[in-house]
């Protein structure tokens, strides 16, 4: 597992995958909301949120939570989203609040922990940050592994969560999308991202599974 000091490192500069508002960011966004649209909750948790861009386009919840472990991502997600309550911490560890929530995300964070009983003692940690009947929302890489890390499968992730979280449903969020759509996306892209994730993102939901790149697990507590 990366430490403090190395998260915040790697932080030194801004948004350092890239990835806050890129095209594959609006549609996992628009998959999000689309997902929780009938529903509303009073308050919300994001664990491990970077510098605030997907906890702050959520749009199903009112008050808003993030936590990450680097000072330097919060110090900028408390400039750009005021109206956000942020925490440094590690959650997955021993960061502690009193208050609890109705929604705890936690997205693409887990398999940064190295072994597998640190992944397990992660998820079983933030159950504690959840009210009874609170909504889990987790996302993983589940391609298994690349050059990078050991992600997770669909179903090694399955796994570990059934050891403390019964799973609602599985979203697809991310993966390659066949010709011709590709290619009309990326240019639709050029203009307007988040209209071309709107347009397209009922194709990655209903993508095959070798398509598929990262999921969302929508979860209770046993
Ligand atoms: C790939 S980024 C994901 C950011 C954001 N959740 C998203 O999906 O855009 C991984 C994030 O996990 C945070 N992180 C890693 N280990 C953590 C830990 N133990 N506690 C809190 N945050 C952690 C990193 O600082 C980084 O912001």
């Amino acid at each position: 597992m990366k430490d403090e000091k190395e998260w915040n490192a790697f932080y030194s500069k801004p948004n350092p995958w890239g990835i806050d508002g890129s095209l594959a960011d609006f549609t996992r966004i628009k998959i999000i909301n689309n997902y929780f649209k009938n529903n509303k909750f009073k308050n919300g948790i994001d664990i491990a949120c970077g510098e605030g861009f997907l906890l702050n386009n959520l749009d199903f919840i009112e008050t808003k939570t993030g936590v990450d472990i680097s000072k330097n991502a919060i110090n900028r997600a408390e400039k750009k989203y005021p109206k956000i309550d942020f925490y440094v911490g590690n959650p997955f560890l021993d960061f502690e609040l009193d208050q609890k929530f109705e929604f705890v995300s936690c997205f693409e964070a887990v398999y940064y922990l190295d072994t597998l009983e640190e992944r397990k003692k992660a998820l079983k940690n933030l159950l504690r940050y959840g009210k009874k009947d609170a909504i889990y929302a987790f996302s993983v890489v589940t391609i298994d592994s690349n050059k990078f890390r050991e992600y997770f499968t669909q179903e090694s992730f399955l796994n570990l969560l059934s050891e403390e979280y019964k799973v609602l449903k599985i979203v697809n969020l991310n993966g390659s999308y066949k010709l011709p759509i590709k290619i009309l996306r990326k240019i639709l892209s050029i203009f307007n991202k988040k209209i071309a994730a709107k347009l397209f993102f009922k194709y990655m939901i209903n993508a095959k599974k070798d398509d598929i790149y990262q999921q969302l697990f929508i979860c209770k507590s046993l």
